[in-house]
């Protein structure tokens, strides 16, 4: 049931410091990562790593992308209704393709795994359900443990997932050789145990209710970030449109000017997204959205600069940049879910959308 929640997706909102809780459980230990079927060594021969993945999913995986280059791995994220006609030829025999779904259902991302395997790829799967067809037919399956979700929206299988995502591109900067484990490894581990409880402040705040009740009825709403915050920044967009019928988009903070800032106006606010990383030019892109009118909503921990510039502000708690997305993303589900209530959309079953797409 709904557990006293108006709708499965706050519940499920609501739960995601337990789904944390369970995706981290016995997978970090004395400041290293250990996963489960994946003894140590496991990964020293890749050279490089492919997600496929939709929607939402696609996200995680553009998060997973962008932490796996910063680690110095090689890896691109496909949306998997483009990977098998696009993308499986630059699969080399090392080359590892990850198939993130949440269902494990997914005919697009199934459609990518098995074009995948045909090419001799190695693959893994991310996913929620046991038993799932990607379960089964991935070569390993690691899964989220983020228990069921029924609102057709993505919550906490996304945090579930990225987190995941990241657990597995430190493993992977352990077993490949060329390349090294994070220099503050230890720390950001250490903040990852904190993050349920990050979440849980970031979920007894008020904020994302009244910003929501603010901008109700504006003309669009635009989310931006860079970095790790560029996936965010998609991912809180996405969200937005799917429950709300709103016109939404996310872009990195950079490409704004390139062409997006034509339909900014003061009736689009601006979610901009600062996590420590390169924040200065993100300042720097919100303020040439504020000057044409629009309303600068900042999601950042106190005491950022962002503060003084920001219109309205959503505050997250103060972590590694590793993790501060997710953070930030809770506050965008949020303030998705009190628009959408406003607008008396049913939250939970948007037209025209199924939890679990079968078809190609
Ligand atoms: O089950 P999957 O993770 O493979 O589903 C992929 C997408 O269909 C899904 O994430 C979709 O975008 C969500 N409804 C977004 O909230």
């Amino acid at each position: 049931g709904k557990g006293g929640y108006e709708h499965y997706m706050l519940k499920e909102i609501n739960t995601q410091p337990n789904a944390l809780t369970n995706t981290i459980e016995g997978r970090v230990q004395d400041g290293e990562v250990t996963l489960e079927d994946f003894p140590e060594g496991t990964f020293e021969d890749v050279d490089d790593v492919q997600f496929v993945a939709c929607g939402t999913s696609y996200h995680a995986a553009l998060y997973g992308q962008q932490l796996l280059n910063q680690t110095g791995i090689r890896a691109q994220a496909f949306r998997a209704s483009e990977y098998v006609d696009s993308a499986t030829g630059s699969i080399t025999e090392n080359t590892l393709v990850i198939a993130v779904t949440q269902s494990g259902e997914t005919a697009d991302t199934l459609g990518a795994l098995r074009g995948a395997k045909e090419r001799g790829a190695r693959t893994v799967t991310v996913t929620n359900v046991m038993g799932s067809t990607a379960a089964r037919e991935a070569d390993d399956a690691l899964f989220i443990r983020a228990g069921p979700e029924i609102g057709v929206a993505a919550t906490k299988t996304f945090s579930s997932q990225a987190v995941m995502l990241s657990l597995l591109s430190l493993r992977l900067a352990e077993d490949i050789e060329a390349v090294s484990a994070p220099d503050d490894q230890a720390e950001l581990l250490r903040e990852l145990q904190k993050l349920p409880e990050y979440v849980q402040t970031v979920l007894d705040s008020t904020a994302a209710k009244r910003i929501a009740s603010r901008y109700t009825g504006s003309e669009a709403f635009f989310f931006i970030g860079r970095g790790l915050n560029n996936a965010v920044a998609k991912e809180g967009a996405l969200k937005f449109k799917e429950i709300t019928y709103e016109h939404a988009e996310g872009f990195a903070s950079g490409e704004l000017k390139h062409g997006p800032l034509a339909l900014v106006t003061p009736d689009t606010p601006v979610f901009a997204l600062f996590n420590g990383d390169k924040d200065r030019k993100t300042l720097q892109n919100a303020e040439e959205a504020q000057a044409r009118g629009a309303p600068i909503v900042s999601v950042a921990h106190a005491d950022h600069p962002a503060e003084k510039i920001s219109d309205d502000f959503l505050e997250i708690p103060n972590t590694h940049s590793m993790w501060s997305g997710l953070l930030a993303n809770v506050q965008l589900q949020l303030v998705s879910y009190y628009a959408a209530k406003n607008l008396g959309r049913p939250i939970d079953k948007p037209r025209n959308l199924a939890k679990s797409v079968t078809v190609e």
